[in-house]
């Protein structure tokens, strides 16, 4: 049996950069299933299609080849043969995404496609519904959050470094947006599986939350 860990939260938790921080310490792959329904939005948004149709998202849903490639350890994300890596991290990306993966089909099909990368490596996977779903057996599972205000100041704060001025206020209420959008979708919504051990990152420091994540892994595992 691969090592596998869960790890979900909500938006701007720190799940990416905490989780790949954990899994290059363990020496494990990291997938960042966002990723994949990120490319699921973008191609919606590239075809013209409401992401919010239900109908219109399933059809063109066969025309959508999702698949991710480690170079150097690094995941790269495939939407029909093309690198999307960099171009899935627009907030208009974000906003399909969100709204794209309420429908089942779409999550059926990611789901599928996770649990399959996952049998065959030792690798670390967040989300949404990796411990409520994608690996329900998975023997570490950690539900990462933070206040929302502490993670809009962190979002905030991240744009900032990347050009993107958008103002606080602004970026507090996306994100309660994307929660609301997220924690109430009818399949399979965020919510902490009942074995995930809560790890609360408001007012820890990134090493702080790293170590707190590696300790659960350590006492699932006896390694590490
Ligand atoms: O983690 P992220 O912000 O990159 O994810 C983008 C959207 O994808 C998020 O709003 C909800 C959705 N998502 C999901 O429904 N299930 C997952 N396992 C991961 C992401």
């Amino acid at each position: 049996m691969p090592i596998n860990i869960a790890i979900d939260g909500p938006v701007g938790a720190g799940k990416s950069t905490i989780s790949d921080a954990v899994a290059a310490r363990l020496g494990i792959l990291h997938l960042d299933t966002g990723a994949m329904y990120r490319a699921v939005g973008l191609y919606m948004l590239r075809g013209g299609i409401d992401p919010q149709d239900e109908s219109r998202v399933s059809a063109a849903l066969p025309q959508v080849n999702i698949t991710v490639n480690y170079v150097n350890g690094k995941q790269q994300t495939v939407l029909n043969g093309e690198d999307v890596t960099d171009l899935i991290r627009t907030g208009e990306v974000s906003a399909a995404a969100s709204a794209a993966s309420k429908w089942p089909e779409v999550r059926r099909k990611m789901v599928s496609a996770q649990q399959r990368i996952a049998s065959e490596a030792d690798i670390l996977l967040d989300g949404r519904d990796i411990g409520t779903r994608v690996l329900r057996e998975a023997p570490v599972k950690i539900y990462l959050t933070a206040d929302a205000e502490e993670r809009a100041r962190r979002r905030y704060v991240q744009n900032l470094e990347n050009g993107d001025t958008t103002p606080y206020e602004k970026v507090l209420e996306e994100l309660r947006k994307r929660d609301e959008q997220d924690m109430n979708r009818e399949t399979d919504p965020l919510r902490q599986a009942e074995d995930a051990i809560l790890v609360d990152t408001t007012g820890m420091t990134f090493e702080e939350s790293v170590e707190a994540i590696i300790a659960v892994v350590r006492n699932a595992y006896g390694t590490c």
